[in-house]
């Protein structure tokens, strides 16, 4: 297998890159949990973010699920946070600054910034991608572009 690092070029070359090497690594693997675990991998070789993780609807509550980076809070309610914003209102959520987001739950001091992407399948929130950024403001609208379109990929081989 190649050993991607953090790639060279545009953000957009980036995440070409990203999904090419994601469709490759999910191509014929049935296993959800190594699908998202692998994603977070080729995430974090891709972007130095501080970190990337999923969180799984289970009993009607967010549980995390395969990241990388710090440890971070296990559970989270409908609605609490920007994870729980995003799976209750079923958008996207940019967090330019996480303490100007009312109610952001802190699972390290060193986030500052922060997109979570809502995976759909039909109409239900199955889980949501959180990405966390030391840098402040560090996401915009060709991160939420390209991050919906892996979620979408995931939505269609969701598998639990
Ligand atoms: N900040 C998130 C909590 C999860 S951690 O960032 C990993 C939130 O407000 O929902």
């Amino acid at each position: 297998m190649e050993d991607f690092q953090v790639s060279e070029g545009t953000k957009e070359e980036k995440y070409t890159r990203l999904s090419e090497q994601l469709k490759s690594l999910w191509d014929g693997e049935p296993d959800l949990m190594a699908n998202l675990a692998n994603a977070t991998a080729a995430i974090k070789q891709t972007f130095p973010f501080h970190w990337i993780g999923f969180y799984l609807v289970k009993n009607n509550e967010l549980v995390l699920g395969p990241f990388q980076g710090p440890v971070a809070c296990t559970r989270i309610g409908l609605g609490r946070g920007v994870c729980g914003t995003s799976w209750k209102t079923k958008t996207t959520q940019l967090v330019p600054d996480v303490d100007a987001f009312p109610g952001h739950i802190a699972c390290s001091s060193l986030s500052r910034s922060e997109i979570v992407v809502p995976i759909l399948v039909g109409e239900d929130v199955v889980a949501v991608l959180d990405i966390d950024s030391s840098e402040l403001n560090d996401f915009d609208q060709t991160d939420k572009l390209h991050l919906e379109e892996i979620c979408q990929a995931l939505a269609r081989i969701w598998n639990p």
